[in-house]
């Protein structure tokens, strides 16, 4: 709209409401009907076409991650990966010169809870970063801890069931997620930062992020070597919240992560993260007690340090939610030339899931919305579908050919950038477990390198969640807990010895809440 108007008349038309089919609109408040009491008509084509909008303003939401918040930003390279050139590892473009800027899209989230669920929950957070690169998009798609609970993807549509609200009551239940990490060893680790402060980030700003996965790095000669990410935010640190300060918080408002984020970026407090690279040779490292494609696992930073490649920097707000937010798609198949797999199963398993959600969740022309499509030329003779806005054309192509290989000015293939890494296999095909499984060491290392005050916390977290099991599951759980540190079991097992009477006021009690809320009504009546 043209700020400077003057003209009553034309400030008038151009705010005109109309029907989408471009006609303006003389009655928004009245449906036409016979007579003022009614019955109404059918031929109302604005109320009709109004409401039955209406009846579709909602997609399905993200069946993982559905609430979440985004911003705009600018990732600006080093040049280099600690104190050598970054090109010795990568031939990705958008890392090779210092200062260089991409610009990016992120979307923090929550996993396990809908779309308007209380942002002070006990969950990993997600740490969703979409680079517009030159030679298109690469999605980071991270969360804010640096492990995960399982190791083989086709666990995941278990894990995520027992976390989920109970299929009966919708409400989420203690006894069916513990039921499963019991019975899922690989999973200590990760309860073991899930429980602690660390299992609360106080807002999205003061996070970490992390690729979890195992990635690969290829160099101009095709050598590769195996790479993990993790984003370390600068200027604004990193602050986790206690249960009970996260209950507090809750009470008065269960949006304040979206909030935090909106206005630190409306007041200019660009929230700022530092990318780290760790690399590893590629290979089995069959030395580490623990195999460098396990997600569950931390690569220990004495022997393999964050090296900085970069710094991202949040200055945006989307100017509309449901456009730029909801219906941005990440997903871990999303690389550019210089980034590639690694063998990590959990990884590959991803990759495939979220392009297929995305079909479903936003539709089968998802990568055409703006948020999706990457900034570069798209061309790819793929059409039709519902709601294609574009061809996918070369400015120069022949619009009849939309097919390869032609003759008569269609698209073409492009030469490799760089020798092309080809890993070589000779093993059977099976259904089998990694070797290295080591479930438990790094989950009591974990423990030990936490402060006193994050150990009691998390026993009490733990304690109070345990009261809500079976004799079975706790017992499982204590025994897994045990096995990472016998200080660790040992202090669980005695906390529910004595547990019941002695919850403390910072823990979560859902029974108490139904009958706290059947005490302090107020009746009300005609
Ligand atoms: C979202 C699948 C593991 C991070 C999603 C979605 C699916 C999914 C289906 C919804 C995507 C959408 O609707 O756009 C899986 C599967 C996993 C897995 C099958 C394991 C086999 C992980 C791990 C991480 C992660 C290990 C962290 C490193 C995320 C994030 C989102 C997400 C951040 C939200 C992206 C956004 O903001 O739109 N996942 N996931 N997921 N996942 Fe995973």
């Amino acid at each position: 709209m043209d700020k400077n108007l003057t003209n009553q008349e034309e400030t008038a038309s151009s705010m005109t409401l109309t029907t989408r089919q471009g006609h303006p609109v003389t009655d928004n408040q009245n449906i036409r009907s016979v007579g003022s009491r009614g019955p109404s008509t059918l031929e109302n084509y604005h109320y009709l076409e109004k409401i039955t909008h209406f009846d579709r303003e909602r997609t399905p939401e993200r069946v993982v991650h559905a609430r979440g918040a985004g911003a705009h930003g600018i990732f600006e390279a080093y040049g280099k990966a600690g104190d050598e050139p970054v090109s010795k590892y990568t031939r990705a473009k958008l890392f090779q010169e210092a200062g260089k800027q991409t610009p990016v899209f992120v979307r923090f989230s929550t996993v396990i809870h809908g779309t308007h669920s209380p942002e002070t929950l006990r969950d990993p957070r997600g740490f969703a970063v979409k680079f517009y690169t030159e030679d298109g998009n690469w999605d980071l798609v991270g969360n804010n801890l640096k492990i995960f609970f399982i190791r083989d993807p086709l666990k995941f549509p278990d894990m995520i069931h027992a976390f989920k609200p109970d299929p009966v009551t919708n409400v989420q239940d203690m006894e069916r997620f513990f039921d499963f990490v019991s019975m899922s060893p690989e999973a200590t680790h990760m309860i073991t930062f899930l429980f602690s402060p660390w299992g609360i980030p106080a807002n999205y700003r003061q996070m970490q992020g992390s690729g979890v996965n195992t990635y690969k790095w290829v160099n101009q000669n095709g050598e590769a070597v195996l790479v993990k990410y993790h984003w370390e935010p600068l200027k604004q640190g990193i602050k986790n919240l206690l249960q009970e300060e996260a209950n507090r918080i809750q009470a008065l408002n269960f949006n304040h992560a979206t909030l935090d984020l909106y206005t630190a970026i409306e007041q200019g407090d660009y929230p700022e993260w530092e990318l780290c690279v760790q690399i590893m040779s590629d290979g089995e490292h069959p030395k580490l007690d623990f195999d460098p494609l396990d997600p569950t696992k931390l690569w220990p930073t004495d022997k393999f340090p964050f090296l900085p490649v970069g710094k991202m920097t949040l200055n945006r707000n989307p100017k509309d939610y449901f456009i730029e937010v909801e219906q941005a798609a990440f997903g871990t198949g999303v690389l550019v030339d210089g980034l590639d797999f690694s063998d990590d199963k959990l990884l590959q398993g991803r990759t495939f899931s979220y392009s297929d959600t995305q079909r479903h969740r936003v539709g089968t022309n998802y990568l055409q919305l703006p948020v999706n499509a990457p900034k570069t030329q798209v061309a790819t003779n793929q059409s039709g579908g519902q709601m294609q806005i574009y061809m996918d054309r070369a400015p120069g192509q022949n619009p009849h050919v939309n097919y390869e290989p032609s003759s008569m000015g269609g698209l073409h293939e492009a030469t490799p950038a760089g020798g092309n890494h080809e890993p070589h296999y000779d093993a059977k095909l099976v259904h089998e477990p990694i070797e290295r499984t080591n479930n438990f060491s790094q989950a009591g290392e974990t423990y030990r390198s936490f402060e006193p005050w994050e150990k009691d916390e998390l026993i009490a977290n733990l304690v109070d969640a345990f009261q809500k099991c079976n004799s079975d599951i706790r017992d499982r759980m204590v025994g897994n807990l045990t096995e990472a540190d016998s200080e660790y079991g040992h202090r669980v097992s005695e906390g529910l010895k004595h547990a019941g009477s002695s919850m403390t006021s910072g823990q979560t009690d859902p029974e108490q809440a139904v009958k706290l809320a059947q005490q302090e009504g107020h009746e009300a009546g005609p």
